[in-house]
């Protein structure tokens, strides 16, 4: 794609959207146990286009909120959000699974209204699944879903929408009983329906317990190797921030290289190298 053109020109998008086929949610189901799923987090079209070569999944997070948006947690985030960066994702990829997260308060309470919300941003945006965090009494929510048609990933362990009721950030499972509660939540979810289950956070071996204990993919964030695959938050991989939680592993220091380029472009500016002859327009001679 060339940067600026409106999308529907790229020839890489036309020409592989008619021919090219996403898995969807029985493709992903179908891995487990197999060669691990990669997974990253999108939430605009060039770095959708960028990632769908590499990647099984492209999960639209509600992690936009924080990443993007600048909000200090995800409970922020709506429904509208979701359904235009759901949107770019799929502008810009061909291959990958697209999968959009509900956000906070569209699909905990009534069945119903979670149906109405999830039906929404699958026609909207034109993903293959979305995601809830499955805690407590989701998974009703989640069986209601599936059995009209919408593929559901589940969320264990941390979840960021439920900071400001479990208190932060902070791993889970240390203890028996919470240990016992997110293996509870994984069962639930996956016998729910859910193709696949993230599992984020969570001390280790707790992580391979939920992987041995249910029949779909596990997707670990922060939840060791013993998961069926893996995601991380891209920005956090490619170093856009300068602090990131324990279970990154930084691939690259774009926030590094972004400081050094725009302190060279600041620089040419101000002492006018910038424009350029090569960077200018010349009239038509006669
Ligand atoms: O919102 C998000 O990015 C997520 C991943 C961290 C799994 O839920």
């Amino acid at each position: 794609m060339t940067a600026g053109a409106p999308l529907e020109e790229s020839s890489a998008v036309s020409s592989h959207s008619q021919s090219v086929k996403r898995p969807a949610a029985p493709d992903i189901a179908a891995r487990k146990g197999k060669t691990p799923i990669v997974c990253l987090t999108a939430y605009t079209a060039p770095m959708a286009e960028i990632l769908d070569a590499h990647c099984d999944l492209l999960l639209v997070g509600d992690s936009v909120g924080m990443v993007v948006h600048g909000l200090p947690n995800t409970v922020g985030v709506t429904l509208e959000m979701m359904i235009l960066h759901g949107q770019a994702v799929m502008r810009g990829s061909t291959r990958a699974m697209v999968v959009v997260d509900m956000p906070f308060g569209s699909y905990e309470g009534a069945a119903e209204l979670a149906y109405e919300n999830a039906a929404r941003l699958m026609k909207e945006t034109g993903a293959q699944a979305v995601k809830v965090e499955a805690g407590g009494a989701i998974a009703r929510n989640i069986d209601y879903l599936v059995q009209r048609g919408i593929p559901v990933m589940g969320h264990v362990g941390l979840r960021p929408q439920a900071v400001l009721t479990d208190g932060g950030f902070k791993a889970k499972g240390k203890g028996e009983g919470e240990r016992q509660r997110i293996l509870d939540e994984a069962r639930a979810t996956a016998e729910a329906g859910a193709f696949a289950v993230v599992v984020e956070g969570v001390a280790e071996g707790l992580a391979r317990e939920i992987t041995e204990a249910i029949a779909v993919p596990t997707i670990g964030i922060g939840a060791s190797a013993g998961c069926d695959g893996q995601i991380l938050v891209t920005d956090d991989m490619l170093g856009l921030f300068d602090w990131t939680p324990k279970f990154v592993r930084r691939y690259a220091d774009l926030r590094g290289e972004i400081t050094k380029a725009v302190g060279r472009y600041a620089d040419d500016v101000r002492a006018r190298r910038f424009p350029g002859p090569a960077e200018i327009y010349f009239a038509k001679a006669g």
